[in-house]
């Protein structure tokens, strides 16, 4: 038992991996707070996790606002009167035109194949809304900032905690088809290593997971010959599990890493070596 007595929140864990940190932080041994902005998903969660009530409570909170994050942070000092993990995770990829962006990778992959040169351009960001980038900035980089600022002040009391961000391999090397998504994982990575840097003598760690191509909700409307081009450049040959990225969550979050801090992990089957 890894993590017995520890509270950690987890954001966006009504889904793909961050219901499977939650569910394995919970049979680590810790009380886990379900955060999500679909109450449903949260609670869906609790009850797959199976510790309904004292182990397992949901709260409803959309990351990108302050205000609702304040709220969600004064419920748990409220409810559970401490705070040991911080698991932001929360994310979105619903904006990316996916029936484009799948008819253009197949196109593309059509031109490869019969020698090029592509002729068929991805033109994400010519083609952007203001709203479709500040939208992705708001849920990933404001999330994560909202919920270490609040989440800081509950750890800061005892002087120890651990927060883990979700980057991504887009963060470490940029991803063609939602550069919005990918400044946002880069943003999530430098904001890690200052506040990592800046609560160290708190006895605070705070560290990145990047994770590659994983099987969740997020990344099924990828149709099965762009899919399929993703695996051909990932020498394990297949996408990632969430509870492998879960199992990166637990180190990060335990004490397996005290030495570790404004890190990140990259679970990606060999997608990126560095
Ligand atoms: N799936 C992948 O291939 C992959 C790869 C690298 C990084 N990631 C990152 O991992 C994290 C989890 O992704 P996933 O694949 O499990 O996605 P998912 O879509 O399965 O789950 C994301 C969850 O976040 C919730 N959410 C969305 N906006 C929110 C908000 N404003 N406030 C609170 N909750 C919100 C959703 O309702 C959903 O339950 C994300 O940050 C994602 O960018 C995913």
């Amino acid at each position: 038992m890894k993590l017995e007595g520890r509270i950690a929140l987890i954001t966006g864990a009504g889904s793909g991996i961050g219901r499977a940190i939650a569910q394995l932080f919970v049979e680590e041994g810790a009380q886990v707070v379900v955060n999500d902005v679909v109450l449903e998903a949260a609670e869906a969660t609790v009850r797959a996790v199976g510790m309904d009530g004292n182990r397992a409570i949901a709260i409803k909170a959309d990351v990108s606002s302050s205000a609702e994050v304040k709220d969600m942070f004064d419920s748990v000092a409220r409810r559970l009167g401490s705070l040991d993990i911080l698991v932001n995770n929360a994310g979105i990829a619903e904006n990316l035109k996916m029936e484009e962006t799948n008819r253009k990778a197949e196109a593309r992959v059509g031109e490869l194949m019969s020698g090029g040169p592509i002729r068929t351009h991805w033109d994400i960001t010519q083609e952007m809304t203001d709203e479709e980038w500040h939208r992705m900035i708001g849920v990933h980089l404001n999330g994560t900032f909202f919920c270490t600022r609040e989440a800081l002040k509950l750890m800061s009391a005892r002087n120890r905690g651990a927060i883990i961000n979700l980057s991504s391999v887009a963060g470490l090397r940029g991803i063609e088809v939602a550069p919005h998504y990918g400044a946002a994982k880069s943003a999530i990575l430098g904001f890690t290593r200052s506040v990592a840097r800046e609560v160290s003598s708190r006895g605070i760690r705070v560290n990145a997971i990047c994770p590659g191509w994983v099987e969740t909700p997020m990344t099924q409307s990828m149709s099965p010959l762009f899919r399929a081009f993703t695996i051909s450049q990932i020498p394990a040959g297949r996408w990632g599990q969430p509870c492998e990225i879960a199992q990166t969550a637990l180190f990060l979050a335990s004490d397996d890493s005290s030495y570790f801090t404004g890190q990140w992990l990259s679970p990606n089957g060999g997608l990126f070596t560095s």
